[in-house]
């Protein structure tokens, strides 16, 4: 299939690197600006080119990723000329949808996707709207394909999104108290991310309530969980959410 980038920087990167690891099934036309990444790309995989302008990414494309950065993107892409055979595929989160959908005019088809810096290594979710089969057939290599049923679905999905630097300070805190207690730091490193794993492992098509009532009466669990929910921490995780939530549906 031959794909296409409108805007190559982090998240087209890992999307693109994700593909490259599976050999060449694809042509990659990527968008010129951004030269030291679309540079290395082209340098690394023999299945890119670098295009000389946007609409020579479009001209040249099946499928069309939307993936820039840019305050000005809705008139940048109106000043796109767009096939009605095209499949569009849009990444970007910080403009809504619906005006991204406007701007590209008459299309094959055009979904929206939240890939994260996981798909790199095609692990993790891929947040996804409408169902599809395309949209199915392509990403499900790259990682676990979610179907939304509406787009404000993929804006919930997007909310838990935000949670990743959370959960990494939580390691961190973890780590330091590991540390504290006198283990040595990669042992605690070691230890806590095959306990993580496996919890996470756990939680599939699993009732969260019975998984967390799941523990010893008067035990380690009940004491920390007791304490943390005493304190509101395990609830907060979803309050912050609420303001998080709010700003992704005024974008
Ligand atoms: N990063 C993530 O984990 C992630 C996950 C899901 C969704 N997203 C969404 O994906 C979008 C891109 O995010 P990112 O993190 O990849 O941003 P980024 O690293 O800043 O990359 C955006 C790229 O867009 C380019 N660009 C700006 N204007 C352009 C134009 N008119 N034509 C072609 N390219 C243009 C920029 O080029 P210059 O460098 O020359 O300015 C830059 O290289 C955002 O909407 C973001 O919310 C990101």
């Amino acid at each position: 299939m031959k794909i296409g980038y409108l805007g190559v920087g982090i998240i087209a990167g890992c999307m693109i690197e994700g593909f490259c690891g599976l050999g060449e099934q694809h042509h990659f036309y990527l968008s010129p600006r951004n030269v030291q990444k679309t540079t290395e790309l082209a340098a690394e995989y023999s299945n890119i080119t670098v295009c000389e302008s946007n609409q020579h990414v479009v001209d040249a494309s099946d499928v069309v990723v939307i993936s820039m950065m840019a305050s000005n993107i809705v008139d940048v892409l109106k000043g796109l000329k767009f096939r009605p055979d095209q499949q569009i595929i849009n990444v970007v989160a910080t403009t809504p949808p619906e005006d991204v959908r406007e701007a590209v005019g008459t299309v094959g088809s055009f979904s929206q996707i939240i890939p994260l810096p996981s798909i790199k290594h095609r692990t993790g979710p891929i947040a996804a709207y409408p169902e599809s089969d395309f949209l199915n057939k392509l990403l499900s290599p790259l990682g676990t394909v979610v179907f939304a049923n509406t787009l404000d679905d993929i804006r919930t999905m997007q909310a838990i999104t935000g949670l990743i630097a959370t959960f990494y300070d939580v390691m961190h805190n973890l780590a330091i108290f590991c540390e504290s207690e006198g283990l040595a730091h990669d042992r605690a490193t070691s230890f806590m991310s095959a306990f993580f794993a496996s919890l996470a492992e756990n939680i599939k098509d699993a009732d969260f309530d019975e998984l967390a009532a799941e523990m010893t009466p008067g035990g380690l669990n009940e004491m920390a969980v007791t304490a943390l929910q005493e304190r509101g921490a395990t609830k907060a995780w979803a309050d912050v959410l609420v303001p998080v939530i709010e700003r992704i549906k005024k974008a």
